[in-house]
């Protein structure tokens, strides 16, 4: 049924109401598995599907074009008020990911000269270190004759990498380590939150209980940090001394601790799942792709010898196809996969329309797979991102760090880690699976990760 509405252009469209699916199915689907109910619903009903929630529906997105209007073109109708990160917030307080307007700003102010260009090179050694770190206890499992699990120790050396990287703590140490089981237990604990229905956390349930000890655990090691920082009155470049004397700046004299506390959880939030994840599909990838493989381990030691990588190699694109192998396997598994707006007016998407306050769910993980921007789009191809290739690709086809205004702030930190960690780690270990591979994605969760172990076994080149 087609029906007259008023653009938000003021001129007179036809819209029809996207198809979806029911109510009930959507429910069920989205407590359950929501990044399979959103791949099998796209499959199912297009480009724009409604799924019927209540107050406003939900729709989700995916051709480029109409990504391109959501982050860019439009951005300002897209706001981030949307159901999940208010719950999100619990955890991580109103920071940068979750804010809007002018809160925002101030965020974005405050945080985005830590990622600037000039700490590209001091970042690059630090973690280069958390990789020897890393290659040698690998190295000893390798002397030992035993396989391993690659997943906890790549989670670990991301998170060892953004808690030496911005706050100056190295996380090997016991109050850091409790910071770490804190968070690991809001980062299980969260989704269930966030796609379930639980009752508020005021409620004294013994899961309650255990959430609100988890955020009490990361909120004394932050505010201690912070505290501990003021009362030596050293002043150190880093991340957190940034925000600490940026706070300050603003309110005179006084620092404010809450918004340091919620910046730094969300940056230490946005670094832990994607880029350990990241990795993570990474080795799981390359140990089922022998070509790729071989040819990413020519490269290293062409390029590299025995030398350590940098931040010029990213910068100079030294190594292209180890590269190319980060950004495949981000195609592939973009561990953000799901971007969230509100459309704070009418809007009108490939002829539906899009009440205000209905939400928006943007999907690099289906966009990034569909046949139609992508040829053969479950094969690992390296090479598709050659110049040549990625130019007939839509540009909105590929948004592994989002775009606009919002795009992940930590987009180069994240590639320069990837890189380094790639190429060290490869021209020191060949990693073949031990078990057939398993690609299953755990669910629910907020980032892409696998539902299991992925356990290797590892073999040093000559
Ligand atoms: C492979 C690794 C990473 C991926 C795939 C990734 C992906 C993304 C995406 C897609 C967004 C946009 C979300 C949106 O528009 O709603 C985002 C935002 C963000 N990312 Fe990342 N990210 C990665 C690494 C990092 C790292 C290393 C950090 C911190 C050092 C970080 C911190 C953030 C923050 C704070 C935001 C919110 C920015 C804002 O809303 O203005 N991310 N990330």
């Amino acid at each position: 049924m087609n029906t007259e509405v008023i653009a938000p252009s003021s001129q007179k469209i036809k819209y029809g109401k996207a198809p979806g699916p029911t109510l009930k199915n959507s429910i069920s689907g989205l407590v359950k598995h929501p990044l399979n109910f959103i791949y099998q619903s796209v499959k199912e009903y297009g480009s724009v599907v409604r799924i019927p929630m209540y107050p406003h529906a939900t729709f989700i997105v995916t051709n480029p074009e109409s990504v391109k209007r959501i982050l860019k073109a439009e951005e300002a109708n897209y706001d981030k008020q949307v159901r999940t990160y208010k719950k999100l917030r619990m955890f991580t307080g109103d920071g940068i990911a979750t804010s809007t307007g002018e809160t925002w700003k101030e965020h974005q102010n405050l945080t985005t000269p830590s990622f600037h260009n000039r700490y590209m090179e001091g970042f690059a050694e630090n973690f280069a270190q958390q990789v020897e770190i890393l290659i040698s206890q690998w190295d000893s499992f390798y002397q030992k004759g035993m396989s391993l699990d690659i997943v906890p120790y790549l989670h670990k050396l991301s998170i060892d990498i953004g808690t030496k990287t911005m706050l100056g703590v190295d996380s090997s140490n016991d109050p850091a380590l409790e910071l770490q089981e804190a968070m690991g237990f809001i980062f299980e604990d969260g989704p269930k939150r966030i796609y379930g229905v639980n009752p508020p956390l005021w409620v004294p349930t013994s899961r309650n209980k255990k959430t609100k000890k988890a955020i009490g655990v990361m909120d004394d090691y932050i505010y201690g940090l912070i505290n501990r920082r003021l009362e030596s009155g050293e002043e150190i470049d880093d991340f957190l001394g940034r925000l600490v004397k940026g706070t300050k700046r603003k309110q005179g004299f006084l620092v404010d601790k809450q918004m340091v506390r919620d910046l730094t959880v969300n940056f230490l939030f946005g670094n832990r799942e994607t880029s350990g994840n990241m990795l993570v599909w990474m080795f799981y990838l390359l140990a089922q792709n022998p070509e790729a493989d071989e040819k990413l381990y020519n490269e290293i030691v062409t390029v590299l010898g025995d030398d350590v990588p940098t931040d010029q190699h990213l910068k100079k694109m030294q190594l292209p196809y180890a590269m190319n192998v980060v950004k495949e396997t981000l195609r592939l598994y973009p561990t953000a996969p799901l971007l969230l707006r509100r459309a704070v007016k009418d809007d009108v998407i490939e002829g539906y329309k899009i009440p205000a306050d209905s939400e928006v769910i943007l999907s690099p993980f289906m966009t990034h797979r569909d046949p139609r921007y992508w040829d053969a789009p479950l094969k690992f191809d390296p090479d598709r991102f050659n110049a040549e290739r990625i130019e007939k690709v839509p540009y909105f086809a590929y948004f592994p760090f989002g775009a606009g205004g919002h795009i992940c702030p930590g987009k180069n930190f994240a590639l320069l880690e990837s890189l380094i960690a790639l190429v060290m780690i490869r021209r020191k270990f060949k990693i073949e699976l031990v078990s057939d591979p398993v690609t299953l994605i755990k669910e629910p969760a907020l980032f892409l990760q696998p539902k299991g172990p992925i356990h290797v076994r590892l073999v040093p080149n000559k």
